[in-house]
């Protein structure tokens, strides 16, 4: 039986690689960082599979690395996915930043070394963020990045990301690590962290969706003032506070994204791949589709543009060329953007009928 160690297995990614690993009959250790407020929401579901082992552990101290993997005597795979991931965060806190998402990778590359467990397969989560400005224009006249295209980060959250990006091709030349990089786009579904925009979008539909359900309130009654909106009888409900919606994104769903990190493992040569839909969306086209899905036309009534989720830098355009994974791993997205925003209102509606059924 295979087995991997996942760091980072409470999060989006972490929990969907979990599954499909332990589909494939992996034996998996997930680690993650003790915590005074539970975090294992995403991964209820394989808690008492008996395949699954939760670890307590934190990338960001080498003891704690090097502990894990002594006490893991077989391992065949090693999935980085731990990470301080929010970019706005890292322009508050840049040095834990660092620690945990450029690092961190270190530490695990280290141990490995130290270890003698030159056997191991790695994977690193690195990310479209390392881009920054930066793009090439292809024979077609289209903007897009590829493996190719040079890296010039906006970030605290981008520069550590690259940071580590780099460490995983130093370690794989001068150890001849079989260590790989997936440098994915933004990638969704309804396992995603509240405060990134996709699930902070179609949360407040939802939300508001309902809202307009259960006080039997048409939309076209509705009044606005600039940060609140009004029903009938005096109820108001907030608006959705967005910073800058005039960005470019390439979306596609975290499910998808999974199966190409355990493509890459399974190759005879370690590399960096691109992982990516190749469509791009402003976010205001992604406010379209949410909107559109509950029935609500134009979002501009809706929505009070907010200073303050403005980032010192921003990331203007992102739009990936996959051409690569697809003709080594023989890797494509299934999900297009209507069908990921369609996934994340329908997740969030069930979950708020059981809810509210539970409390009948
Ligand atoms: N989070 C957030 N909140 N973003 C907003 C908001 C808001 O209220 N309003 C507008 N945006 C804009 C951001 O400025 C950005 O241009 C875009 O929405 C997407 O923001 P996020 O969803 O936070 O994702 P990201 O693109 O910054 O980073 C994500 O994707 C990377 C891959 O490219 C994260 O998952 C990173 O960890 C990942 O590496």
């Amino acid at each position: 039986m295979e087995h991997a160690i996942i760091f980072g297995v409470t999060g989006q990614d972490g929990s969907h690689l979990a599954d499909l690993l332990l589909d494939k009959g992996y034996s998996v250790t997930g680690v993650a960082r003790r915590s005074s407020t539970d975090t294992s929401s995403r991964i209820k579901n394989i808690l008492n599979h008996p395949q699954f082992r939760l670890i307590e552990g934190d990338i960001t101290d080498a003891s704690s690395v090097l502990n894990i993997l002594k006490s893991n005597e077989y391992v065949d795979e090693i999935y980085n996915l731990a990470a301080q991931s929010h970019v706005a965060t890292s322009f508050k806190q840049p040095a834990l930043t660092w620690d945990i998402t450029g690092k961190g990778c270190f530490n695990i590359l280290q141990s490995i070394i130290d270890l003698d467990r030159y056997e191991v397969r790695f994977y690193q989560a690195s990310s479209s963020e390392m881009f920054g400005s930066s793009y090439v224009v292809g024979e077609d006249g289209v903007k897009h990045q590829d493996e190719n295209t040079k890296f010039l980060p906006q970030s605290p959250y981008a520069i550590s990301k690259c940071a580590a990006h780099y460490a995983v091709r130093l370690f794989r030349e001068a150890y001849n690590l079989h260590a790989s990089a997936g440098i994915l786009f933004n990638h969704e579904g309804p396992r995603r962290g509240d405060n990134f925009v996709t699930k902070k979008i179609t949360n407040w539909v939802v939300d508001f969706h309902l809202w307009l359900k259960d006080n039997d309130i048409k939309p076209e009654f509705l009044c606005f003032s600039d940060t609140e909106i009004f029903g009938l009888q005096d109820k108001s409900f907030p608006k959705l506070r967005l910073g800058n919606v005039e960005s470019y994104r390439d979306w596609g769903y975290a499910g998808d994204y999974v199966e190409a990190m355990w493509l890459m493992l399974q190759q005879n040569e370690p590399d960096d791949y691109v992982i990516c839909t190749g469509e791009t969306y402003k976010v205001r086209d992604f406010l379209d589709y949410a909107f559109q899905a509950v029935g609500l036309d134009s979002w501009e009534n809706y929505v009070y543009i907010d200073p303050e989720f403005y980032r010192p830098a921003e990331v203007d355009f992102l739009r990936g060329n996959c051409s690569k994974a697809k003709s080594k791993l023989g890797w494509t997205p299934k999900y297009d953007l209507k069908m990921l925003v369609n996934l994340m209102i329908d997740s969030k509606l069930n979950d708020q009928l059981q809810n509210n059924a539970r409390h009948i």
